[in-house]
């Protein structure tokens, strides 16, 4: 069981339970300022502590030409479809430059952000139609593996604004503002409902986490779900738990 928090996302059951074995593509999902940055430097140190070769990327970006595409689409005005198509060919370069060569590789990857961040901020958000998207995810992520196992990050959007207010005071530069920190608290609570959709369509595939915990709080529960993956990896591969 790896439900963390007090309001999981209506009908989502979740489980620790690995799919399948191998290397594993891991992504971290949440509203801007949720915490995702602060946890998943905390899951590659659990992993690389195991052994496991460990690949952190991130959306929009992970690639050379997606890194260009992310400063686009950060700060140069456009019309939502053109946001989204912008997005999808990003995804498309990230995961043939970047995520499919690593997980051939025998890597684990770990992704800030993934085609969920599609369907809460273009789809739920923004209001484009869920079966272009759809069709789009399909389109891009069609001859590989996608995500095995999502984390989303539920935070109320008035308390992410807080952390995000508090993490640019604390910052040594200053934070240059992106087209999505003008959104208004209304758009992150539309884009936190989006994820909660997306979860409950990923069934088992997924954790949900209350982020309004302590950091540690947070992580010890994400090290449970670790342990349980890597236990069980071991145990089929006949080696001792880590
Ligand atoms: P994201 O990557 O989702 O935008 P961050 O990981 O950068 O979010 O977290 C935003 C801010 O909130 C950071 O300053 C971070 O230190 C702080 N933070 C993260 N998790 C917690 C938590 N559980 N409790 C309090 N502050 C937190
Ligand atoms: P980033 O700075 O990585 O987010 P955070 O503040 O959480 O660390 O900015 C990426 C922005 O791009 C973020 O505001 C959400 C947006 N985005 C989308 O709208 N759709 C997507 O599919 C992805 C991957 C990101």
């Amino acid at each position: 069981m790896s439900l963390f928090g007090s309001s999981p996302p209506p009908s989502a059951s979740q489980s620790a339970e690995p799919s399948a074995t191998g290397p594993r593509f891991l992504v971290l999902e949440g509203i801007d300022g949720a915490g995702k940055s602060t946890h998943l430097q905390f899951l590659a140190n659990r992993l690389r502590e195991s052994g496991q070769s460990v690949l952190i990327t991130r959306e929009p970006g992970g690639s050379p030409l997606t890194e260009t595409l992310r400063e686009i689409v950060l700060h140069s005005p456009m019309d939502g479809l053109t946001e989204l198509l912008i997005i999808f060919a990003a995804r498309r370069d990230h995961l043939r430059q970047t995520i499919w060569p690593a997980l051939e590789r025998g890597q684990w990857v770990i992704s800030d952000r993934f085609t969920d961040s599609t369907r809460a901020y273009q789809g739920t958000a923004r209001g484009l139609p869920s079966s272009l998207i759809e069709a789009m995810a399909q389109a891009v992520e069609a001859e590989g593996r996608g995500p095995d196992h999502v984390f989303y990050f539920d935070l109320p959007a008035e308390v992410a604004a807080k952390r995000r207010r508090d993490r640019s005071a604390g910052a040594l530069l200053a934070e240059e503002a992106d087209r999505f920190d003008t959104e208004t608290i209304a758009f992150f609570e539309r884009v936190r409902l989006g994820y909660r959709l997306a979860a409950q369509n990923r069934q088992d595939r997924q954790t949900w986490i209350d982020a309004q915990r302590s950091v540690e709080a947070i992580q010890q529960d994400l090290a449970q779900v670790m342990h349980s993956w890597l236990s069980f990896n071991a145990q089929l591969s006949g080696t001792a738990a880590p």
